[in-house]
């Protein structure tokens, strides 16, 4: 009975802090706090999960095993000073609650818990052209945009500025019809989706060039023609006068 209540006893004096929540991003690392006291000296750390006490980290006579459990190879580093475990790259089965059970070299026992909430960020979308077309006026864009996360919002940077306009089609995605008239360049056009939290963005570049461009081109193409025939037609006047002048050219070369 009375060894009943001294084990009862050391089972409360065991009973530590829930130190609430800590949360990182899919692929990211994390150091989840021991919690413990900084004065204590530590001899022996164990980190576990789930209600049976799996033991995936421990440090005990002067050793460290984070090589305990095949979910966690690798990812683990234990600091034997303060008894913080870090995670590296986590995965989604990672988001559970931790167990750390702290003995000091003065024999103080601590048990802390804490949660591990883990995150993704958005991802990027996807821009699909559902129309691009070259008039003689410009260019006509319709593209679509997409998240593979819910609830985001859109929006469009076009570049050089254009004239247009967003909806948001059936399917949830943004779509965007847009109309270009310059021609230089290239049209950019982002597409930025964003929660609450956080915006991923997306870019693509129209192939369509506009008008103006094949004018340049047709124009610059017809002033090489242009070029190339009096180049040719100087070099037949030439070859004519030579012929004609030969017995001249001869003499007069003879004076020399
Ligand atoms: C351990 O975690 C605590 C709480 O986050 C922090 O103050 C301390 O600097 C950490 N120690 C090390 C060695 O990372
Ligand atoms: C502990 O529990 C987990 C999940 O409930 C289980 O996968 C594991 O096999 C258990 N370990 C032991 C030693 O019973
Ligand atoms: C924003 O998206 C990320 C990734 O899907 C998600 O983890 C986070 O909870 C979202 N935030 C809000 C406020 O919806
Ligand atoms: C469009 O993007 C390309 C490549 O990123 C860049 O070279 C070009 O300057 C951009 N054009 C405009 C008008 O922003
Ligand atoms: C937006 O929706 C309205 C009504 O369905 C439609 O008339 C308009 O063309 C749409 N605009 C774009 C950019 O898709
Ligand atoms: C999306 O836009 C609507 C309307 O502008 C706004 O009420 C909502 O809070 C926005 N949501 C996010 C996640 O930015």
């Amino acid at each position: 009975m009375r060894l009943l209540i001294v084990l009862l006893l050391l089972f409360q004096g065991v009973q530590g802090k829930d130190l609430g929540k800590v949360s990182g991003y899919v692929g990211e690392t994390i150091t989840l706090p021991s919690g413990v006291d900084p004065s204590w000296t530590l001899s022996r750390i164990d980190w576990s999960i789930f209600i049976n006490t799996t033991w995936i980290a421990t440090f005990y006579k002067k050793v460290i095993n984070t090589d305990r459990r095949p979910e966690y190879k690798g990812r683990l580093k234990l600091d034997e000073k303060s008894g913080n475990l870090t995670i590296l790259s986590l995965c989604q089965s990672d988001a559970l609650e931790y167990t750390v059970e702290l003995l000091s070299k003065e024999r103080q026992n601590v048990v802390n818990k804490i949660r591990l909430i883990v995150k993704q960020h958005l991802k990027q979308p996807t821009i699909t052209a559902i129309q691009s077309t070259e008039t003689e006026a410009g260019c006509t864009l319709l593209l679509s945009c997409s998240s593979p996360d819910n609830g985001v919002n859109y929006s469009w940077e076009i570049k050089p500025s254009c004239r247009h306009n967003s909806n948001i089609s059936q399917s949830g995605a943004s779509e965007l019809l847009a109309f270009c008239q310059t021609s230089a360049d290239p049209v950019n056009v982002t597409c930025t989706a964003r929660n609450n939290t956080e915006t991923a963005s997306s870019d693509w570049t129209s192939k369509c060039k506009g008008p103006d461009k094949t004018h340049t081109s047709r124009d610059r193409c017809g002033l090489v023609f242009l070029f190339g025939f009096l180049v040719g037609a100087m070099v037949m006047v030439a070859g004519v006068l030579v012929y004609h002048f030969r017995g001249k050219i001869s003499k007069a070369f003879q004076l020399f």
